[in-house]
C-alpha cells in the first residue's frame, strides 16, 4: 500500500516503540544511558540486514552473467556499514561504566553472542562465507579475462572488477577490525568478569581473535 507520510513510510511508530529498558524511569540517568545501549544494538542489527541483503545481491550478481559496477557498488555499501559499524561500538565510550554495570545484571544470560546475523558477518570477515567464495570466483574469471593478474588497488583504476575486489577486501578486514575493538570495549567495560552469555568474558573474545590475520597493521585499530 502507499504510504501517506514520512512517519508511515518509515513505519516510526514500531520503529521509535521498539526501545525498552529494563532500568525503572525514575533512575532516569540509568535509564537514559540503557537506552543508548540498545540503540547501539538495535541499530547494529538493522545495519547488518542490509550489509547481509548487499553481499546477497552481489552474489547473485556474480553468478549470472556478471554485472560489476552494481557487484562494486554493493560492496562498497556493505564495507562502508561495516565501518560505520565500528564508529557506532566507539560510541559507547559515552556510556559510563558506572551506569552500565547498574543495569548489566538485569542482562544476565543475554548477550551479543546469540546474534544470528553477527555470526554470519564473521563467517564474512573469514572469507569462508558462500557468498564471499562466489564473488571471489567470479573475480577471479574476469580478471583472466582481462588478462589481469590481480586486481588493482582501490582506486588506481576505473575497473569495477578491481574495485569490487578492494571493497570485498576492505569488508572482510573491516569486520576483523570491529572484533578487535569490541574485544578492547568489552575489558574495558568488565574487566576480568564473566560474560553474560556465561563465557569467561574478555578473554573469551581475546581467544577467539587469536590467529586472525593482524588487522592493526591494515587499519586503525
Ligand atoms: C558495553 C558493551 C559491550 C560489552 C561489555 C560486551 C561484552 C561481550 C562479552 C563479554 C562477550 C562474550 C560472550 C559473553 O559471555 O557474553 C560478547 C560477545 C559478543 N558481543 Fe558484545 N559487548 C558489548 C557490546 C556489544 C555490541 C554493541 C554488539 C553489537 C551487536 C556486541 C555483539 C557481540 C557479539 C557478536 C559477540 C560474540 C563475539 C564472538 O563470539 O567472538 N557486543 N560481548
Ligand atoms: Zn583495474
Amino acid at each position: 500500500m502507499r504510504p501517506t507520510s514520512y512517519a508511515s513510510y518509515l513505519r516510526l511508530s514500531n520503529l521509535l516503540a521498539a526501545q525498552d529498558p529494563t532500568t525503572p524511569p525514575d533512575d532516569s540517568g540509568t535509564w537514559v544511558a540503557e537506552r543508548f545501549f540498545i540503540v547501539c544494538h538495535q541499530t547494529t542489527e538493522l545495519w547488518l540486514s542490509q550489509v547481509l541483503l548487499e553481499l546477497d545481491l552481489a552474489a547473485r550478481c556474480a553468478a549470472e552473467s556478471p554485472d560489476w559496477p552494481t557487484i562494486k557498488t554493493s560492496l562498497m555499501r556493505a564495507a562502508s556499514i561495516v565501518l560505520l559499524l565500528t564508529h557506532h561500538l566507539e560510541q559507547l565510550i559515552y556510556l559510563p561504566r558506572d551506569r552500565f554495570l547498574r543495569f548489566r545484571p538485569a542482562l544476565e544470560g543475554i548477550s551479543g553472542a546469540e546474534s544470528e546475523q553477527m555470526r554470519e558477518l564473521f563467517v564474512v570477515g573469514l572469507g569462508r562465507h558462500t557468498h564471499v567464495r562466489t564473488i571471489s570466483v567470479g573475480l577471479e574469471r574476469a580478471l583472466a579475462r582481462a588478462g589481469l593478474p590481480a586486481p588493482h588497488a582501490l582506486g588506481a583504476c576505473g575497473h569495477d572488477e578491481c574495485g569490487a575486489a578492494g571493497a570485498l577486501e576492505a569488508l572482510t578486514e573491516g569486520v576483523t577490525n570491529w572484533r578487535r575493538l569490541h574485544a578492547r570495549i568489552a575489558r574495558y567495560f568488565i574487566g576480568g568478569r564473566r560474560g553474560t552469555g556465561g563465557t569467561a568474558g574478555a578473554d573469551y573474545l581475546d581467544e577467539r581473535l587469536a590467529g586472525l590475520p593482524d588487522a592493526e597493521a591494515a587499519g586503525r585499530y
